[in-house]
């Protein structure tokens, strides 16, 4: 038997005592706070003992491929804001755009670290220096795409067999991605014979390995971010592996840089802002060159391939938005024969048929579903609280707080009756929405991307339209909702099948 001194036994005994007085003190300072800021509870969503059955429930539910559903379907059951435990943390969950605004606007300094981790200074920072990237005259220049969906095109089959149309947005959002930021294409798309970029150089010598890579080790970040705190327990030998050659390729971009920085001479540009030059300028160090790179084509890639792919979904079952969106881009464009002057960003901006298509897929299936901040400091939501669900919500420090845009797009006093059904035309009789259409984000953090990915894909699809009038879907059940994955950014977990040809001679 151990013997333990007296000292030592109250020493510990002291110990514990201050802990449950701190815990006490802090209950009541919490309370006194909320009831100061007129703070009521929220409802509280079904937990069980330490959140464990709704860790569970949502971990089938993820197994299961409705996870999105499923925390969707939990509005309905609780309302529009809500708290429920999760095992060791508790969430506030919301769907209100007054709070959604409050935490991205109004009170954007009392909310921190979203999906993209960077908050303060350093945020503020990264963000000035990618600003220059997105230029509105670098924006509108197209002839960068130009090539990337010319290969696209020559990637689908011509004798009218089905494919998976999600995976070529993927290899073309990755070419363009690192075009547009790193100045040289990775290449995905092109035939291993002609590769005479990044790929030729690095050990992945499958063209589509890189994409491949990319997904996969996102895949399992996905993971990790769910385990939480025992994220190292996800650490599978192909996980490391697609680390290994995701690096590799993303390390010569780094290695090109650095050379440049240390050989101006041999800078290429044509006067374009290269944002991963602007990083080099500032720092050497290799690894941050790396992270803050992924974190861009994380932020550019996935989202637009996602946003070209739900489109394609949605088109492939509705043939009137099909027929009427190819008829307004054929009048104003001509076809591929045909053609009819530029297509520049202005007179697509001007196609508004095809805004309302894009706009109504990302009200739908919007690529970043969910988001989370956590709280900077004790504070309040403006709605949520009390019986009438309207009085203000506390917010400890610390405490997550998650927003779901997926839910609040199909809330029906917002959008209507048939808000769950895909019908561009809503936005003909009301293009007008304000914080509870939300697919960029709004405040300070609002995607620097928009509007160049708004340009990409509406030219994407203006260019396939021009090469094809006729789409199918190639689904062997196909379905109204999409089944989707669980990563960072939506995509559809069987892909998007179709088949896609000119029925005409065009
Ligand atoms: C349809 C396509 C896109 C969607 C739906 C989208 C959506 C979003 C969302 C929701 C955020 C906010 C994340 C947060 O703060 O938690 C965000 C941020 C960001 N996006 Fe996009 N994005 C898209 C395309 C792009 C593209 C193409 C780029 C760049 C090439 C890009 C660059 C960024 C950057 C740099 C941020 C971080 C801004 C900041 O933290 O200040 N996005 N995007």
């Amino acid at each position: 038997m151990v013997l333990v001194s007296p000292t030592v036994q109250l020493a510990g005994v002291l110990f514990v005592l201050f802990l449950v007085v701190r815990y006490i003190a802090n209950i009541h300072r919490h309370y006194q706070q909320a009831k100061a800021l007129h703070c009521e509870k929220p409802a509280s969503g079904a937990s069980g003992f330490f959140g464990i059955p709704a860790f569970l429930r949502l971990t089938r539910a993820v197994h299961e491929k409705r996870w999105i559903d499923y925390l969707t379907d939990q509005f309905d059951i609780n309302g529009t804001t809500f708290s429920q435990r999760f095992l060791t943390r508790r969430l506030i969950t919301t769907i209100e755009p007054e709070n959604i605004k409050a935490i991205l606007a109004t009170q954007f300094k009392d909310f921190c670290d979203g999906i993209f981790t960077l908050d303060g200074a350093g945020w503020s920072h990264a963000r000035g220096m990618l600003r220059p990237q997105f230029a509105r005259d670098q924006v509108a220049d197209l002839s960068m795409l130009d090539d990337h969906i010319s290969h696209l095109i020559d990637l689908i089959p011509k004798d009218r067999s089905a494919f998976d149309i999600q995976r070529l947005f993927f290899l073309l959002t990755l070419d363009s991605a690192t075009h547009f930021l790193f100045g040289e294409s990775v290449g995905c798309m092109l035939p291993p014979s002609e590769t005479t970029g990044v790929l030729e150089k690095s050990a992945v010598r499958n063209a589509q390995g890189f994409a491949d890579a990319f997904t996969t080790a996102q895949d399992y970040l996905a993971a990790r971010s769910r385990a939480q705190g025992l994220y190292w327990l996800v650490n599978p030998k192909e996980f490391r592996e697609a680390n290994r050659r995701v690096h590799e390729v993303v390390d010569h971009y780094v290695n090109v840089a650095l050379e440049r920085k240390r050989n101006p001479e041999t800078k290429q540009g044509d006067g374009r802002y290269i944002f991963l030059e602007a990083l080099a300028a500032e720092t050497d160090n290799p690894k941050m060159l790396r992270d803050n790179m992924l974190n861009i084509l994380l932020a550019g890639r996935d989202t637009t391939a996602s946003l070209l792919s739900s489109t394609f979904f949605y088109l492939s079952q509705y043939p009137n938005v099909w027929n009427r969106l190819r008829r307004e881009i054929v009048n104003e464009f001509g076809d591929v024969k045909n053609p009819n002057g530029e297509i520049t960003q202005t007179r697509l901006k001007d196609l508004k048929y095809l805004r309302y298509v894009l706009n109504e897929v990302l009200r739908l299936q919007p690529p970043v579903p969910v988001n989370f901040r956590v709280a900077t400091k004790d504070t309040s939501l403006p709605v949520g609280g009390g019986a009438d669900k309207r009085s203000p919500v506390y917010v400890h420090k610390g405490q997550l707080v998650a927003y779901n845009v997926f839910a609040m797009h199909r809330r029906t006093d917002y959008w209507g009756k048939d808000a769950r059904l895909f019908r561009p035309e809503r936005w003909e009789e009301n293009a007008k929405h304000g914080w509870e259409y939300l697919p960029f984000n709004g405040g300070p953090r609002i995607c620097l991307g928009q509007q160049y990915a708004l340009t990409e894909a509406s030219y994407t699809v203006v260019r396939l339209m021009q090469h094809f009038d006729t789409v199918e879907n190639a689904d062997p059940s196909p379905r109204q909702e999409p089944i989707k994955n669980s990563n960072l950014t939506m995509m559809h977990d069987r892909g998007v099948p179709v088949k896609l040809y000119a029925s005409e001679k065009i």
